[in-house]
């Protein structure tokens, strides 16, 4: 017997719009994500900034309307000073978290630039660990105010005569970890973070700010830091920051492919977290969440070559990601669509390189890994209201993890109102054809416009600058159909599924 799954929403219940800045990306100064990776002056490529045009092109087809910046753990030993001004000038420093050396070639106004170039805005991480409040203002000052100040004057001086105009900030990277160079205690950030968000607001009043929540899962302070740390900055910041990392370490696919309820868990414990202070706090501001690092990451080394300490532009962090990745990767997007309505801002880590979806090669080309296209079709295709919705799937059980029954079927459907259009996504995490149907009530379906699969045999299929073996394409007219308002398809096994719908 066929397996068989539905989901059903209707036109007037609706959780919310998704936010665009939900597709962001991430920039560290870390291995080849920047040094040999975005910029490489001599490649035959570069631009005349030193970026690489053909880099430039595959970001802009993802469409991450926001960059954070600068790190990371790499932020928190970070002196932005160091990096503005005439470049023979900038000093060459040592990098203690990641081991390396930072050359200081790429900064701030650079980094503008290449922005520019890709079409988004930045998410700065300022340095609260190991910098000071003062510092962070004059960032904001050096950023932001126009002219007639020493920081906004030396701005223009460096070639910038406009503001960069920079909306959203950082205040500092996972503190609550012992990793971080200048890890704190929830009691000691939420301090010096009300006092530099204060600076930083008398510099620009426009500012939005983004509060350090818990990192790490595994932390013993995990969902304690959250309420502590908003306690102290709950009149000041509009975002919480949460991080998550998935890894199938285990080797256990059913349990891999649960990452969208883990992903679930986490968003509503951190916006439970911000509401709990509300109410202590008895205010009715809502409090934004920023899951501003997401990705898979467990098969990339953490550290380099010994041989390559104390350099730069060399390979860290570099995961090559394969079929399950695509599942993961776009069931977490799901999820996140799925909380429209309190996860603002998004940004997978990282964009180039460094566990990423796009890589390149020194001198060479560059090339597409399997989870930039459940990114690219979820950007595309996934701005718009995001509908509440119904499902009825066989389930199956986890033990021991998060939320015990996991549908075999995880789908989203976003009405994309501008462009009369609904976006039906569905994930089969069945090993096993699905009859997937869709019940799209209130709604006048007029035509599937578009039906695509991402569908490999081999779960552990991966992409190579050879050979894109991982790649969307079309469902066949035969394995679908519209009927009134219902949608019924033909899922292949472990696969990632799209239909686009003309509405009325
Ligand atoms: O993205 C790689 C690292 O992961 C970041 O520097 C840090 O914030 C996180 O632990």
């Amino acid at each position: 017997m066929i397996m068989k799954a539905k989901i059903s929403v209707n036109r007037s219940f609706v959780i919310g719009e998704a936010d665009k800045n939900i597709f962001g990306g991430f920039v560290e100064h870390l291995g080849r994500c920047v040094y040999n990776g975005l910029y490489e002056p001599d490649h035959p490529e570069a631009d005349q900034d030193g970026f690489r045009k053909d880099v430039i092109e595959l970001v802009r087809e993802l469409d991450m309307p926001v960059t954070r910046y600068p790190g990371g753990n790499f932020v928190s030993g970070y002196d932005w000073k160091d990096g503005i001004g005439p470049r023979e000038n900038r000093p060459v420093r040592a990098d203690f978290t990641w081991k390396a050396v930072e050359p200081n070639t790429v900064g701030l106004d650079e980094f503008i630039r290449w922005c520019r170039k890709i079409d988004s805005d930045i998410l700065y991480a300022v340095n609260i660990s190991t910098n000071t409040p003062k510092a962070a203002g004059e960032l904001v000052e050096y950023a932001n105010i126009p002219g007639g100040t020493y920081w906004s004057e030396l701005r223009k001086k460096n070639g910038s005569a406009e503001p960069h105009n920079i909306r959203l900030w950082c205040l500092g990277n996972e503190v609550d970890g012992d990793w971080q160079v200048g890890h704190m205690t929830a009691g000691e950030y939420g301090r010096i973070a009300h006092e530099t968000a204060k600076i930083m607001k008398l510099a620009d009043d426009s500012i939005k700010l983004c509060a350090c929540g818990s990192s790490v899962f595994s932390l013993s302070t995990f969902g304690s830091w959250d309420i502590e740390v908003m306690r102290h900055l709950f009149f000041d910041v509009e975002y919480l920051s949460i991080h998550m990392y998935f890894s199938n370490r285990e080797q256990d696919l059913p349990k891999f492919l649960a990452v969208p309820e883990q992903v679930d868990q986490r968003i509503s414990a951190a916006v439970a977290a911000c509401d709990a202070v509300a109410a202590e706090k008895k205010s009715t501001r809502k409090i934004m969440i920023a899951l501003d690092e997401w990705n898979i990451w467990y098969r990339g080394k953490i550290s380099c070559a010994p041989e390559d300490i104390w350099q730069h532009g060399k390979a860290q962090n570099e995961e090559i990601y394969d079929m399950s990745d695509v599942l993961v990767a776009g069931g977490a997007l799901l999820s996140m669509l799925d909380h429209a309505d309190r996860l603002k801002i998004a940004c997978l880590a990282q964009t180039v390189n460094v566990i990423s979806p796009i890589m390149t090669i020194p001198g060479g080309g560059c090339w597409k890994q399997t989870i930039f296209y459940p990114f690219r079709e979820t950007s595309r295709y996934g701005r718009g209201t995001v509908l509440r919705s119904v499902i009825d799937s066989p389930t199956y059980r986890m033990e021991g993890f998060c939320t015990g029954n996991i549908n075999y079927l995880r789908s989203t459907v976003v009405w994309r109102q501008e462009e009369n259009e609904l976006t039906v996504f569905a994930i089969n995490r069945a090993d096993e054809i699905m009859e997937f149907t869709a019940c799209m009530e209130k709604f006048e379906c007029r035509e599937v416009v578009a039906a695509e699969e991402i569908y490999h045999e081999s779960m552990n299929a991966v992409n190579s600058p050879e050979n894109e073996a991982v790649h969307p394409e079309d469902i066949p007219a035969n394995r679908f159909s519209l009927s009134g308002d219902t949608l019924t398809a033909e899922l292949k096994p472990l696969s990632w599924n799209m239909f686009r719908i003309r509405v009325k």
